[in-house]
């Protein structure tokens, strides 16, 4: 077994500050990752707290599902007050890299359905620009080489991530070096592109809480 890294540390206190944030009787929205499965762990002990959970992946749904929470969807649930998950970067005013699992799409709508969004970091994450993490891009797999093309006008260079195929059929795109300093314009013009589901940018709709290991970031004056 591996030992725990300090990265794990940080991700346990990040969750476990998340449990804080649960609402008695709530549906929770529940993320993607290896930060999310702490969280998974923490929710587990408070079931009987929660109506239940809509997830973010087929990954995420087995793990509640194997902690005795039941999974919801979201179409009979309505708006959600919490969401809760991780992601790969995130800059000081909160907005973000994800897709690192390829979760975006669905992570996104969980996020757009959440009247409070946290999300869950270890300090490796924070960037003072987006962009270290290659941005990930969900496409219909018919476009991937029409979208790359569009992307390297855009300044990036994108690198199909060859075998992975996401929950709902399609393919992704990981787009190296961009340094994003304007991340609103950036996910509407990708967004924008025929054959883009979701590009993993989480600017329009950032998180409104992050917690760094436990602790709640505080954004700069602007
Ligand atoms: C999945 C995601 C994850 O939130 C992101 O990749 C972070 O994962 P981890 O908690 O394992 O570092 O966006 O699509």
């Amino acid at each position: 077994m591996n030992a725990p890294s300090n990265s794990d540390a940080g991700k346990r206190a990040a969750a476990e500050a998340a449990l804080g944030y649960v609402e008695e009787g709530s549906v929770v929205g529940v993320g993607t990752g290896s930060t999310v499965r702490f969280f998974i762990e923490g929710l587990a002990r408070q079931r009987a707290r929660i109506a239940g959970a809509v997830s973010s992946s087929e990954q995420s749904s087995a793990l509640l599902r194997a902690a005795g929470i039941p999974v919801l969807d979201l179409n009979a649930t309505g708006p959600i007050p919490l969401y809760v998950d991780g992601a790969d970067e995130c800059d000081p005013w909160k907005r973000l890299i994800k897709g690192g699992g390829a979760a975006l799409t669905r992570e996104k709508i969980l996020a757009e359905a959440a009247e409070r969004f946290v999300c869950i970091v270890d300090p490796t994450k924070l960037v003072d620009v987006l962009g270290r993490f290659p941005l990930p891009v969900e496409v219909i797999p018919m476009a991937r080489s029409l979208v790359a093309r569009q992307l390297v006008l855009l300044g990036g260079q994108p690198v199909w991530r060859d075998g992975t195929v996401t929950d709902n059929g399609n393919w992704i795109l990981d787009v190296h070096n961009l340094r994003i300093t304007a991340p609103l314009d950036l996910e509407r013009e990708i967004n924008q592109i025929p054959g883009v589901v979701t590009v993993g940018l989480f600017a329009r709709r950032p998180a409104d809480i992050v917690l760094v290991g436990a602790t709640p970031l505080q954004e700069p004056p602007r």
